[in-house]
């Protein structure tokens, strides 16, 4: 299990420490387990390539690329295309800090902007910690920041509107005298639930640079919250089916709300989308069932108990409250909320362009606790795969490809409606394979769903199970290498492998006791995002520095990482690596941290070794108590935004009487350079 690191906490929350320790469900995959095999993946000569004949817009067009033979046997060629570049990160790596701050490289600042509680929404009030009412929350930032998107208004600029996820709360700052309760740990006050589901969800916003060069947010009528309470349309092959009525929505084509938003994605036609991760946290049930089981649902979830006060609220909304206690105890799926879970654990598409319209849970990319959905390298007249990873020990790697091909002209949201989801095999040798999960396609899978794909997306899981996929040391983001198509996965930790009774250790898993975590990468076969086939081998592994047999890829006090969550590239072909670890040797010596690497600038190679980690700079360390989340770039490249979630200090305020918040971090180059090169 996962210690706890040392905390500020004034008292338990419900934020990524009960998340962490409600993660040891793990798969029943019928996958065989590999022999230990710690130095095949590391010593084997790998096979992947690079090259998909890519338009050159990328950094390193012009920036003197030079083909590099690979003459080392743990690396690969990195061929023409994606070729050793020049370019190299200009900043110097940051120290490792234990500090109530955010420390950035000599010549950089950062400003802070959206906390949790700054109003957006026209005639929201001001945040106080003391008054704020589940009404304010409602037209106020959430809490818990996580994965974000800007959407830029044009390339110069800068300006735009930028998406956040709002992943959890942390109970006792919301209440710090203590959410009223029963002697169960029961809440008992409906306006303080409505307020916890309203610091749910995802916030769309207008940001702009002040005069001073730096951001703060607008008042815009495109700014929007979306929370636990927000109408949302089911869309896709599970919409209408039996598994998604509930009395909310007889036909089983809409829900209300969506939860513990985390990783996220975005589309060619200007959406967002956004994974529904620990959906298990907010439902309870007395039931056992193995699709409730699958998924984690439980008796007491993180203790929200939001099904609690329905009780106490004369003006409950059709079962706003009673809807998270999903046991079956009426009649039939009308007259109870036993599939009032089902409408969870989806992949969320949110149009900033259009505040009315109801955000769209799309059934065809699966049901499980989504991460990341990072789309394949954009080109008309192909199909787009999006690369997801489900987040808990031992569960799988998957995309969804469109069936149709992209088509700027004509860009269809609709096309997240129509594909087929995949499941990943690494195998031994450094192939793999993409499993389809397609009743069509698999006779066991057409049995145990009855024939029906919109059962099968319900209980996703259960049909990886089945068709073998191999169980990772929990998958959080995705990430594409804009410059050659290589798809990235962050696993961020898993100290159940190897152990007895738990999964062995595997090829693409390799280290017992996975304290630290490592990143995979993955080349589709010829380039394809609707390839069947793939190769992959492991870009690097998380340690302390030191020369110990776990710090396989010689970080150094420079670098040293544990626990990869968040997991971006950059336009330019710059990949970011956001930490999410505790209570271990890297914690002790710093705070959560994001760094940069150019993958294609390694000296030639593609995987971080000890002779390439120098490449690897930390520049970013967060203040006490977080975890660093989310990050995308201003369309300038001048400033990088990266999230603060859960700091349990003093950050951003420093004020005794306002708790510590999440936030956004703008981080500017003080001669207004662009960020990292
Ligand atoms: Fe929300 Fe898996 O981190
Ligand atoms: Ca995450
Ligand atoms: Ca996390």
């Amino acid at each position: 299990m996962t210690r706890n690191r040392p905390t500020l906490h004034s008292a338990p929350t419900i934020d990524e420490e009960t998340v962490k320790a409600d993660e040891p469900i793990r798969s029943n995959s019928a996958s065989p387990s590999f022999a230990s095999l710690l130095d095949a993946r590391v010593s084997r000569r790998s096979t992947l390539r690079g090259g998909l004949g890519l338009a050159a817009v990328t950094i390193f067009a012009g920036a003197g690329l030079a083909g590099c033979s690979d003459d080392d046997d743990n690396n690969v060629d990195t061929d023409t295309e994606g070729g050793e570049s020049n370019q190299a990160l200009s900043f110097t790596s940051v120290d490792g800090s234990l500090a109530d701050q955010v420390v950035v490289p000599d010549g950089y600042s950062v400003d802070t902007l959206l906390a949790w509680g700054t109003p957006i929404v026209a005639g929201a009030a001001a945040f106080d910690p003391a008054t704020n009412t589940a009404a304010d929350q409602a037209g106020q930032t959430g809490s818990h920041h996580d994965g974000m998107y800007l959407f830029p208004d044009d390339s110069t600029t800068g300006a735009g509107t930028l998406v956040v996820n709002h992943e959890n709360i942390s109970r006792n700052f919301m209440f710090p005298n203590g959410r009223s309760e029963d002697g169960n740990g029961r809440p008992t006050d409906p306006e303080q639930i409505r307020r916890e589901m309203a610091a749910h969800g995802i916030s769309v916003v207008r940001i702009e640079r002040d005069s001073d060069g730096g951001w703060s947010h607008r008042m815009s009528p495109m700014n929007r919250r979306i929370t636990a309470m927000t109408p949302v349309t089911m869309s896709g092959p599970a919409a209408g089916s039996e598994l998604l009525v509930t009395p909310y929505s007889k036909a089983g084509t809409a829900t209300r709300g969506t939860v513990n938003n985390c990783g996220r994605g975005f589309t060619p036609w200007g959406t967002y989308l956004s994974g529904e991760e620990n959906i298990q946290g907010y439902f309870t049930t007395t039931d056992t069932s193995e699709q409730l089981s699958r998924y984690g649902i439980t008796g007491t979830g993180f203790g929200f108990f939001w099904s609690a006060v329905s009780d106490n609220a004369s003006d409950e909304d059709n079962g706003e409250f009673a809807r998270f206690n999903v046991t079956a105890d009426g009649t039939n799926a009308t007259q109870d909320w036993r599939n009032e879970v089902n409408t969870f654990g989806w992949v969320v598409e949110v149009d900033p362009g259009n505040p009315s319209a109801n955000p769209v849970k799309r059934t065809a990319m699966g049901r499980f606790r989504h991460e990341g959905v990072e789309p394949s390298v954009i080109e008309d007249g192909r199909p787009i795969a999006f690369y997801m990873g489900d987040d808990a020990r031992g569960e799988y790697c998957y995309k969804f490809v469109t069936a149709e091909n992209y088509d700027t002209a004509n860009p269809d949201s609709s096309m997240l409606d129509r594909g087929t989801l995949y499941v990943a095999r690494f195998n031994e040798d450094g192939s793999g394979d993409w499993l389809p999960l397609d009743v069509e396609d698999n006779d066991d899978l057409a049995q145990r769903f009855n024939g029906r794909q919109s059962d099968l997306l319900v209980y996703t899981r259960i049909a990886a199970d089945i068709v073998g996929a191999t169980p990772m040391d929990r998958p959080e983001w995705s990430a594409v290498d804009p410059n050659n198509g290589d798809i990235y996965y962050t696993l961020t930790n898993n100290n159940d492998r190897g152990a007895a009774g738990e999964e062995a250790v595997n090829a693409a898993n390799p280290r017992p006791d996975n304290e630290y975590g490592h990143i995979i990468r993955q080349v589709e076969a010829g380039g394809d995002p609707a390839a069947t086939t793939f190769t992959w081998d492991i870009f690097v592994f998380g340690a302390p520095a030191g020369d110990s047999e776990i710090n396989r890829s010689g970080l150094t006090a420079d670098n040293q990482f544990g626990g990869p969550d968040g997991l971006w590239f950059d336009r330019r072909g710059v990949l970011w690596i956001q930490t999410d670890n505790s209570g271990n040797a890297v914690a002790d010596v710093t705070n959560d941290q994001m760094l940069a690497v150019i993958p294609a600038s390694l000296a030639g190679k593609r995987t971080i070794t000890p002779e390439t980690q120098a490449s690897l700079k930390r520049f970013l360390v967060g203040p006490s108590g977080c975890e660093i989340t989310g990050s995308d770039l201003s369309a300038d490249a001048k400033t990088l935004f990266a999230n603060v979630q859960h700091p349990g200090g003093g950050f951003p305020d420093y004020d005794p009487s306002i708790p510590p918040r999440s936030a956004t971090l703008a981080i500017r180059r003080d001669d207004d350079g662009e960020i990292a090169l």
